[in-house]
């Protein structure tokens, strides 16, 4: 029996020789010193021996189990150290190598001016307001004070869904929704897509931008319309900016006039941006006629106001010196790239 517990012994150290992973080792234990493995199936022969040879037998025994034990334990020690550095190696990270480069986009011109003139009016305490691109006729010309004759409300001019439905031709239906909807005093600015019925060229879009304006209070004069618009031109032109204030006509105010701003580009001196003439043409503005505050249900004896709108496209391309309007509505992305 001696003799044979040691053959179990060597064989056991022979396959633990070999083992060379974890699960392997736990096999080699198992066959072993499991339930049924052979030192144990081995002691289990015990009973036949002689009560000289037993206590003999049963401490090499003890001593053979505690060295395969031993041998095991040693050996999932090292294996396990073996596989943590594989795995620590397999890991690494080579701080060295150059980062993956994340393709970021850019907002378009446009979207970057119409921020832009949002922050500006936002810092004066305006309101930035929506309205409907599908819009009634009677906002988009009736209340505005628009004759019906007028010949802005023409076919030839405007998009009609239906006789009183049209693609809104101006942001200025969405003063008349605000000052209808809320009581004065009223700021506000509402930057959108408008439509007309223009061919595409390099001046001229189907679908275009404008931003209207709008300030009602008591006692609000033209003093206040030019001092609001004259610090805006300031903040988005550069400090150095002139206004200038000629008469003109709209429907929805009286009197009226068109704001025009020094060139940034050269000062006023004329240049290529300017057509030479030194100055750069920027909105429509005016007091709100009575009719209009009336068609709102504001009193014109009461309240005063005044209006503004310009067109977004316009001011994008001059500022960034894009020569075709096209390029703002074919989102080519090389066009677009150059604005980053
Ligand atoms: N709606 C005008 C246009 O499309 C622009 C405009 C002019 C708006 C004067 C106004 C204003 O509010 O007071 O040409």
């Amino acid at each position: 029996m001696e003799l044979e517990i040691k053959l179990i012994r060597d064989h056991c150290l022979a396959d633990l020789n070999e083992v060379e992973e974890l699960k392997a080792l736990d096999n080699v234990r198992i066959k072993y010193l499991g339930k049924k493995g052979a030192l144990t199936i081995a002691l289990k022969g015990m009973g036949k021996l002689s009560s000289e040879e037993r206590p003999i037998i049963g401490k090499l025994a003890n001593e053979i189990r505690e060295e395969i034990e031993q041998n095991i334990t040693q050996q999932k020690q090292a294996l396990e150290q073996k596989e943590m550095e594989a795995q620590i190696r397999e890991e690494v990270i080579d701080v060295s190598l150059p980062g993956k480069k994340h393709l970021s986009g850019n907002l378009h011109p446009l979207t970057t001016t119409i921020n832009e003139l949002k922050e500006i009016f936002l810092g004066m305490g305006f309101t930035i307001e929506e309205g409907p691109e599908i819009e009634w006729t009677k906002y988009n010309f009736d209340y505005l004070n628009v004759p019906k004759e007028h010949s802005a409300r023409d076919l030839q001019d405007t998009f009609y869904y239906k006789d009183d439905i049209v693609l809104r031709t101006q942001t200025s239906p969405v003063q008349v929704r605000v000052m209808q909807e809320r009581k004065p005093p009223l700021r506000m600015i509402s930057p959108g897509r408008v439509y007309r019925t223009d061919e595409v060229d390099a001046t001229h879009s189907p679908v275009f931008h404008q931003m209207e304006g709008l300030v009602i209070d008591k006692g609000i004069t033209m003093g206040d319309l030019k001092g609001t618009l004259d610090l805006f031109a300031k903040k988005l032109f550069g400090e150095q900016t002139k206004t200038k204030f000629r008469p003109h006509q709209f429907y929805f105010t009286e009197p009226s006039a068109e704001m025009d701003v020094t060139c940034f580009k050269c000062g006023g001196v004329g240049c290529k941006v300017c057509s030479n003439t030194g100055w750069i043409e920027v909105l429509g503005c005016g007091m709100v006629h009575p009719n209009v505050l009336k068609a709102c249900g504001i009193d014109p004896d009461v309240y005063s106001g005044f209006a503004f709108g310009l067109g977004l496209d316009r001011i994008a391309i001059t500022k960034y010196g894009i020569t075709d309007l096209r390029l703002l509505f074919e989102n080519d992305l090389r066009f677009l790239s150059q604005f980053k």
